[in-house]
């Protein structure tokens, strides 16, 4: 049995920590703009007829997923090969963790298969961290418990300069993010990305599934009353109740919570008139959001996937290229 997190500190710092992508955390304004001009070509690179370049021709890239996902790791593959690099992939279902091999005993019997980078998903916070000390090679987090997902919150505020694009930073740009926040690493690492460029962020939802620590730091407000959080926001967050992460009992009634918390046309309209609706996905369809309105014009869902290609392309880019 793994643990429900793992140590992020053991007496000796991750080796060569800046070389890889585990969270957000001491990345600059000036780092964020850098990588996101880079997504901009490759965002071109997926508009040609020939989606290919050879930018990453030689190297390897592992995706490694001990837990479920659809975009996060076919976006990675889709980015990975895009640049001509090779693809191993890992899914835990199917693999012989069933028989009893440890985490570190199947991460060293795939670095025996030489990757230079692997993208991990796991279960346990502090997981990836703890791949990047058994190995050489690079590390991408690509969500780990509800620490942190790091890329999917570069594609989101990403998916948002394309709609705001007077980018010196978001100041005077506010995100609401509204549900389950307690057990969303999709929130901790939009709030740790968005505060950083200068937004303010607004997050909502009852009071089990909000915790009041995340509320301390500047730019970042707590409300339990959606229509306070939507009041002029330029992108509203919809998220899931990630049930997978939940103790039993944080909730009165599903249908309470739709009622108090869904985001609506209706609640929209207390939003920016240009307000975009987000959601990182895996969406429940008229829970966190009235369906309608995920498929309406305000809402960018497909263009955040979309997006995750050309990020995720410029995140293997630069530190792949940035290795050699
Ligand atoms: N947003 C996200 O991480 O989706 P997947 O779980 O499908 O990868």
């Amino acid at each position: 049995m793994l643990p429900d997190s793992m140590p992020l500190a053991d007496g000796a710092a991750p080796r060569a920590r800046r070389r890889h992508l585990l969270d957000l955390g001491g990345w600059s304004r000036t780092e964020v703009s850098a990588l996101f001009d880079t997504s901009d070509v490759m965002a071109q690179v997926m508009q040609r007829t020939i989606k290919k370049v050879p930018a990453l021709q030689g190297f390897t890239v592992g995706t490694l997923f001990f837990e479920d996902s659809t975009r996060t790791r076919l976006s990675f593959e889709r980015a990975a090969r895009a640049q001509s690099a090779d693809v191993i992939g890992f899914a835990a279902g199917g693999s012989s963790l069933s028989k009893g091999e440890s985490l570190k005993d199947t991460l060293l019997t795939i670095d025996a298969m030489q990757a230079d980078l692997y993208v991990v998903r796991h279960h346990a916070a502090g997981a990836a961290h703890q791949i990047a000390r058994w190995t050489d090679a690079l590390v991408v987090n690509a969500g780990d418990g509800r620490r942190a997902h790091p890329t999917q919150a570069l594609l989101d505020a990403y998916t948002f300069r394309q709609h705001f694009p007077d980018f010196d930073g978001f100041e005077g740009k506010r995100l609401s993010i509204v549900g389950d926040v307690e057990h969303s690493r999709v929130a901790r690492s939009n709030i740790a990305l968005w505060t950083l460029l200068g937004a303010e962020v607004a997050l909502c939802g009852p009071r089990t599934l909000l915790p009041a620590p995340l509320g301390e730091r500047p730019g970042l407000t707590l409300t339990h009353r959606v229509e306070e959080a939507l009041e002029g926001a330029h992108a509203v967050m919809a998220l899931r109740l990630q049930t997978e992460r939940m103790a039993k009992g944080l909730l009165p009634s599903l249908a309470e919570y739709r009622q108090r918390y869904q985001v609506t046309t209706e609640r929209m309209r207390l939003a920016h008139p240009d307000a975009l609706v987000m959601h990182p996905g895996p969406m429940n369809r008229d829970v966190e959001l009235e369906g309608v309105l995920a498929d309406s014009p305000r809402s960018v869902i497909e263009q955040q996937v979309a997006n995750g290609v050309p990020v995720r392309m410029a995140v293997l880019y630069t530190l792949l290229v940035g290795s050699r």
